[in-house]
């Protein structure tokens, strides 16, 4: 009798067999470990809404990076918290600023550790805005200058790879320009070419303190609702000279994700936000989910939806698991 259904399941039969027919792989090279640093003396305090994650003072950083490095944890992406604010937010480009302070002792103990520079205005504005703002509004293209001083200040105390946030249109195409006249031809620019204006970004605004003041990101930061805008972008990065593409968030853009890898030939990458990883860490805390299930199944679908890079606050406990 000719057979009605196919049998799936001869490939799901033991754990050696499903192991033989994995289609993706998580692996500690695919992560990002974002970390924070802040002014100040002896501080390792915990982000209330980020529980694992916390803010280090130059003096106690090494306690973080120690792990990060032992772990096998190829990269880190460094968010700098200033104490002083401003309008046009100095301390992102000044080369005695938290983020280079903390981008150049990185690299001085952990050489051979990948260090990416969040480049954006946002924690260093009074404002909280990710550019100038000029009667309430973000102005494009001075901000682009400031970008460009600041991805080269970036550059010049170590950062590896400079990854623009901001949403301006011709970031890429400023700095790399700027970083090209200023020598650091071969720094790459990982842009977060696709960056829709979320409320996932909840809990990172706590602990980076960048909340904006008045209004919201909507003018520079992309509706959730559009596809064929994250294809314009992402055409435009490139041609500007994006080395990298990202997608942010990832979790709520797996679409996206994949659509971006079919058409362009770049390294992708997905950032797993602040409230992707808030919304697990209360679920587990409760005991309504298992942490490690979630995480290790969430990140793998980032991968099979074409995301080669991972950023998440989650590495640490993901380099651990993936060695027991
Ligand atoms: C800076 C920036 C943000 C995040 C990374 N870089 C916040 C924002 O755009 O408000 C969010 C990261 C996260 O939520 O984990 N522009």
């Amino acid at each position: 009798m000719e057979k009605a259904f196919n049998r799936h399941r001869r490939l799901r039969r033991t754990d050696s067999i499903r192991s033989m027919v994995r289609e993706t792989f998580l692996r500690k090279e695919d992560l990002i470990y974002p970390i924070f640093a802040v002014e100040g003396e002896d501080i390792k305090r915990e982000v209330p809404s980020m529980p694992g994650v916390f803010h280090f003072s130059m003096d106690r950083i090494n306690e973080e990076m120690d792990q990060v490095y032992k772990l096998g944890i190829p990269s880190v992406m460094v968010f700098g918290v200033p104490k002083e604010k401003d309008e046009v937010g100095s301390q992102a480009y000044c080369d005695t600023g938290i983020v280079q302070q903390a981008i150049s002792h990185i690299k001085e103990r952990y050489p051979d550790l990948t260090v990416i520079a969040d480049t954006c205005l946002c924690q260093y504005t009074d404002h909280g805005h990710c550019g100038v703002v000029e009667e309430g509004y973000v102005n494009n293209d001075k901000s682009l200058e400031l970008l460009a001083k600041t991805a080269v200040s970036q550059a010049k105390a170590g950062a590896d790879i400079i990854a623009p946030s901001n949403m301006m249109d011709g970031f890429v195409a400023a700095i790399r320009k700027g970083l090209d006249e200023a020598g650091f031809e071969d720094i790459p620019v990982m842009s977060y070419a696709v960056k829709y204006s979320s409320a996932f970004y909840g809990p990172f605004r706590d602990a980076a303190h960048s909340t904006p003041q008045f209004g919201d990101r909507k003018t520079y930061q992309m509706d959730p609702a559009n596809r064929l805008e994250a294809i314009r972008e992402a055409e435009s990065d490139i041609k500007e000279g994006a080395d990298f593409l990202m997608v942010k968030p990832a979790l709520s853009y797996l679409d996206i994700i994949r659509e971006l890898k079919d058409r362009f030939p770049l390294p992708m990458v997905a950032y797993n936000v602040s409230g992707e990883y808030s919304m697990i860490k209360a679920a587990s805390q409760n005991g309504w989910l298992n942490e490690q299930e979630v995480v290790m199944e969430k990140l793998t679908s980032m991968k099979r939806a074409g995301a080669d890079l991972i950023i998440t606050y989650f590495a640490k406990d993901v380099a651990k698991w993936l060695s027991e």
